[in-house]
């Protein structure tokens, strides 16, 4: 009797023990569990399927995700394509005042600097460009150019091959003439109209567009001094003969469809394309291509970007 007894007690304290060890586990497991981002997040409000969007981030990335209230935008947005982390908060504010836009566009919007104002005053975003770059130089409305800055490789170019006196970097007259000559293998002309301008030229240009019609129009068809891309010498202004002499029919010919088709393989790309307004700052413009050489060329106008979006992306964020 006795002894059935202490067997039943050993087998009770046991099972005791085994709970204590079993809760502990679970209790320990519990307590490792409370201090993870997956635990934090939940407890935020995210899903798991926004959960396990946000853990691809760094940790120090995830902190400030944390330090937030639920926001169910932000992992909407880590699954666009040019997302740059440090621009959340601009992409938020900005998709707050813009509800019915589209995050793609929001994200390209923020990336190129355009929810701020142009020329911009206060001096956010306006940055001097920086000429490290070479061929790969910013300029837009956020970025720009000293007066004095000229290129120092700077060439004439051949009256075969314009409307009146133009000048270009060495490198850019050679590309373009490689491509002049395959247009012309399929019976197409390409004549440069304007090249490389200087500073006093652009602002001469500037005030007689807005002394004409005004500053806001002036803005969307010319750059203010300092901040024209054909102040780097990279920048070719194209049409052709005949109808399409004049740069707005020059999107009607069939110059204009062959540069949209082979102008990459020579380096350059169509820097003002139509729909894109809000990203370049200007009007379409079929006719300015602008030189970044033939790798980068080709790059942009596979992915269907612009310069501006892609030097944000690719050449601040991915290359830095
Ligand atoms: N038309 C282009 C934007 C310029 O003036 O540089
Ligand atoms: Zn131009």
């Amino acid at each position: 009797m006795k002894r059935r007894r202490i067997k039943k007690q050993v087998y009770v304290v046991g099972i005791i023990l085994l709970l204590v060890i079993v809760l502990s586990i679970f209790g320990i497991r519990y307590l490792l569990y409370r201090g993870t981002n997956e635990y934090k997040l939940k407890k935020i409000g995210y899903q798991p399927e926004e959960i396990s969007i946000i853990e691809t981030l760094e940790p120090d990335q995830i902190q400030t995700i944390l330090d937030k209230e639920y926001n169910v935008t932000i992992p909407k947005l880590l699954k666009e394509k040019y997302f740059i982390f440090q621009n959340l908060d601009r992409y938020l504010t900005y998709y707050n005042d813009h509800k019915d836009d589209d995050l793609t566009h929001v994200v390209s919007i923020v990336n190129v600097g355009a929810d701020h104002e142009y020329y911009d005053k206060d001096m956010v975003v306006k940055t001097k460009t920086d000429l490290k770059n070479e061929y790969l130089i910013l300029v837009n409305k956020f970025h720009y150019l000293d007066q004095n800055f000229a290129p120092s490789d700077i060439v004439a170019v051949r009256n075969w091959y314009a409307y009146g006196e133009n000048e270009i970097r060495k490198e850019v007259y050679e590309q373009f003439r490689s491509m002049f000559n395959a247009a012309a293998e399929e019976d197409l002309k390409l004549i440069i109209t304007s090249s490389y301008r200087d500073y006093e030229f652009q602002d001469t240009l500037w005030n007689n567009y807005a002394n004409s019609k005004g500053e806001e129009w002036a803005d969307s068809v010319a750059a203010r001094p300092g901040y024209s891309e054909h102040q780097t010498g990279l920048s070719l202004d194209i049409v052709t003969d005949g109808e399409g002499s004049s740069m707005d029919s020059f999107d009607q010919t069939d110059e204009f469809k062959w540069l949209s088709k082979n102008a990459h393989k020579y380096g350059f790309i169509l820097r003002y394309p139509e729909g894109k307004e809000d990203i370049t700052g200007y009007s379409y413009e079929s006719w300015h291509y602008r030189y970044v050489g033939v790798e980068t060329a080709t790059k942009i106008h596979d992915l269907g970007i612009t310069f501006d979006e892609y030097y944000a992306y690719y050449q601040n964020e991915i290359e830095a």
